[in-house]
């Protein structure tokens, strides 16, 4: 029986398939995804993209809602600094990120689950890399699993 149970572990974790949630700026990361996909440039469909007008909207309850929902990883991917149509809503973006990034480390969140990266309108293969590389990184972590504390600082959250 316990032999059973030891040889089912590979395959359950075999089947595992994270699930990202990408906030993507409308100007630059997510005109890259749309040229990687016309591009024919494959990458895991693990993703479901959201677009938004500029990465500075992506409040940080955005970000702890996708993981109190089920996501495995959470990728934001704005303009490269200097660039953003909006002038500096990704300098507040990575302010956010920075402190996000200590809020899920104390949740137990580990770190490559939350990625921000700079990926321009011309860069299809970049955020071809991005997706595939974060994809493995979460996968080999396994299933996103919180645990009753982190239950609880979730709630809190949830009420701001
Ligand atoms: S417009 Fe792209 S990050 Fe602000």
């Amino acid at each position: 029986m316990r032999n059973r149970q030891l040889s089912r572990a590979p395959l359950l974790q075999a089947a595992f398939e994270p699930r990202i949630v990408a906030f993507f700026c409308n100007w630059c990361t997510y005109l890259a995804a749309d040229l990687a996909g016309t591009s024919r440039m494959k990458y895991a469909p693990n993703v479901r993209v959201i677009r938004l007008m500029c990465s500075g909207r992506v409040d940080p309850q955005f970000v702890l809602d996708a993981f109190a929902q089920g996501a495995d990883g959470v990728l934001i991917g704005g303009c490269h600094p200097g660039d953003c149509h909006y002038q500096e809503g990704n300098y507040k973006t990575l302010r956010r990120y920075h402190l996000l990034k200590c809020v899920l480390r104390q949740m137990g969140i580990e770190e490559e689950r939350f990625r921000l990266e700079w990926i321009s309108a011309a860069e299809g293969d970049r955020v071809r890399s991005v997706i595939n590389d974060m994809v493995e990184k979460v996968r080999a972590l396994g299933p996103l699993q919180l645990d009753a504390e982190t239950e609880d600082i979730r709630e809190e959250v949830a009420v701001c």
